[in-house]
């Protein structure tokens, strides 16, 4: 079996992103450069994602970064196999920025062209960091999803359970916002819990012990808001407090997919939870999902922070699976600004990010 080399570039939202990553499925793979320029000073004064600033961004700097990938991996365009892009889902300018860029590296080189769904990145990467067999239950947490999945093969998913409302990185950047911290919120929130104490202030935790897995967090962003209102808070309590419901719902959401997946794949014989999106980075929520996976005799995987937010070693990847298996696709591939990862679930929260959001 040969290793596959694959250029991945990654423009989904407010990271743009360009890596060489090198292996073959299940992985672990070798993430031979990764380079991420984040956008965060430019939307600063915004406080979120401003589209049309994160479109003009990537496409003065992509260039640069994936020169600066290709050198920093040391390798020569001789060596790279397939071109790796994010086609969806995300707001729509970036995607066709990176898509478009490689489809003019594709035609210009005559390398094949894997359009990658960007959720997909998210949900291998624990196969590129740890190299985790198919099946595992997935929760994708980041500022546009908050999801458990069941992944069963590269491709194929079964959606157990997603946001009836915001996803929780949303709720994490909202917070900061109405409690006054800089953006990006959730770094912020989770640093400032550290220092508070989580029972400062009693906060609703929607859909606790309701069956089903679910989430909702508008009615915690609420909350939120009302306490500020009306109360002069402590910063740390109020993002200990706040953090500390957020994890109430992950880990009681989570408890039911665990035992679904368990159900529903009695044959795994190390059942594995795998956490990943930019709230994985989260410390604590990570160390209570750990025990939690470990009370139902599942594993965890949280890949490293770094691959847990937008990166494009991630995109690689999971182009990279693809084209192992034989999988390329046409030049005219349209960018989608949602791209649900389970095609027949229901996805109410599956793509589109909001503008401040
Ligand atoms: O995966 P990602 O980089 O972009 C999306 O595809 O959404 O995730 C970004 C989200 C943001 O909402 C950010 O606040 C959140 O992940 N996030 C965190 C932490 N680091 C990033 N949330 C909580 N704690 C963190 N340490
Ligand atoms: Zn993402």
């Amino acid at each position: 079996m040969n290793t596959l080399t694959i250029l991945g570039l990654e423009t989904s939202c407010d990271e743009t992103a360009a890596a060489v990553v090198r292996g073959y499925p299940p992985g672990p793979g070798e993430i031979l450069s990764n380079v991420v320029f984040s956008q965060t000073e430019a939307h600063a004064p915004y406080g979120g994602v401003v589209p049309e600033i994160a479109s003009r961004a990537h496409l003065e700097i992509l260039d640069g970064l994936i020169e600066k990938a290709l050198g920093d991996a040391g390798i020569f365009w001789n060596e790279i196999d397939a071109i790796a892009a994010t086609a969806g889902p995300g707001l729509i300018g970036g995607v066709m920025v990176g898509l478009t860029t490689a489809k003019a590296l594709a035609l210009a080189s005559g390398k094949p062209l894997v359009a990658v769904n960007h959720l997909a990145g998210h949900a291998l990467t624990a196969r590129l960091t740890d190299g985790v067999d198919f099946p595992f239950l997935l929760l994708l947490v980041s500022g546009g999803h908050c999801q458990l999945l069941a992944a069963a093969d590269v491709g194929k998913y079964r959606l157990y359970g997603t946001t009836m409302d915001d996803a929780v990185g949303e709720a994490f950047d909202k917070t900061a916002k109405i409690l006054g911290l800089p953006y990006p919120g959730g770094p912020n929130v989770e640093s400032h819990a550290a220092r508070g104490n989580p029972r400062a202030y009693p906060l609703p935790r929607p859909l606790l012990g309701r069956a089903g897995t679910d989430f909702s967090f508008s009615g915690l962003k609420t909350a939120v808001r009302q306490l500020v209102t009306q109360n002069q808070v402590n910063i740390e309590d109020a993002c200990a407090s706040f953090q500390a419901a957020a994890i109430d719902i992950l880990r009681d959401r989570t408890a039911h997919a665990l035992t679904r997946f368990r159900e529903e794949f009695a044959h795994a014989a190390r059942p594995t939870l795998v956490v990943a999106g930019g709230v994985a980075a989260n410390a604590a929520i990570g160390s209570a999902l750990a025990k939690l996976a470990d009370q139902h005799g599942f594993e965890i995987r949280v890949p490293p922070p770094r691959y847990c937010t937008d990166n494009a070693a991630m995109i690689a990847w999971a182009g990279l699976e693809r084209f192992a298996l034989g999988e390329r696709d046409p030049l005219d591939f349209s960018p989608k600004a949602r791209w649900p990862l389970d095609a027949s679930g229901d996805n109410r929260h599956s793509g589109e990010r909001q503008q401040g959001a």
